[in-house]
């Protein structure tokens, strides 16, 4: 035979119980969405990249030669395009930014400054001639090879038309990170 007292303790901490589960339930369903955004906020490589247009087969003017420092040493620059969504266009928008470095006569180097390991900026250290991920310190030389390992390949090189008039012309593209080759979002 029971006893009346367990069954009298039992009562309340099924109760209990069940209220546990319900909070549960009802604590994942509402705070899911909010994490499933947190994460798309924090993660960068988890936003699809925004169409633009305005290039020229791909091509997109980012500066002129004449701007690079003869000495190689590495130039920041934003690239600007119309942004289109289904129904507006954006004029004039950044829509990323590369390193420009100027290797000899007509040769310029292009280098995405999106880290390959989970998408923060890279930025350029002059004092030590390397770019630094600030995230989680993926180290690079300056013609973006890999210095740690923390990335999984080295920082995404662009292809580059310099032009008669000197205009340097870089097809932008992005990568997705995390993936040791490079295959474009
Ligand atoms: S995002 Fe650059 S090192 Fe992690």
């Amino acid at each position: 035979m029971s006893d009346p007292l367990d069954a009298a303790e039992a009562t309340p901490r099924r109760g209990f119980l069940k209220s546990l589960a319900t909070l549960a339930i009802v604590g994942t369903a509402v705070l899911s969405p909010f994490a499933a955004g947190l994460a798309f906020f924090l993660d960068p490589l988890l936003k699809r990249r925004e169409p633009f247009r305005g290039a020229e087969n791909g091509f997109l003017y980012v500066a002129n030669v004449s701007q690079l420092p003869a000495s190689g040493e590495p130039v920041h620059f934003a690239l600007r395009a119309d942004r289109v969504d289904a129904w507006n266009i954006f004029r004039n928008r950044t829509i990323g930014s590369v390193y420009l470095r100027l290797m000899g006569p007509g040769i310029v180097l292009a280098l995405n400054d999106i880290c390959p390991h989970l998408g923060c900026k890279i930025e350029l250290k002059p004092a030590d001639k390397t770019f630094l991920c600030p995230c989680h310190g993926a180290h690079f030389k300056l013609d973006g090879e890999q210095i740690t390992h923390i990335a999984p390949r080295s920082m995404d090189t662009l292809l580059v038309d310099v032009r008669k008039d000197g205009g340097v012309w870089v097809k932008y593209q992005e990568f997705e990170g995390g993936k040791t080759q490079k295959v474009e979002l």
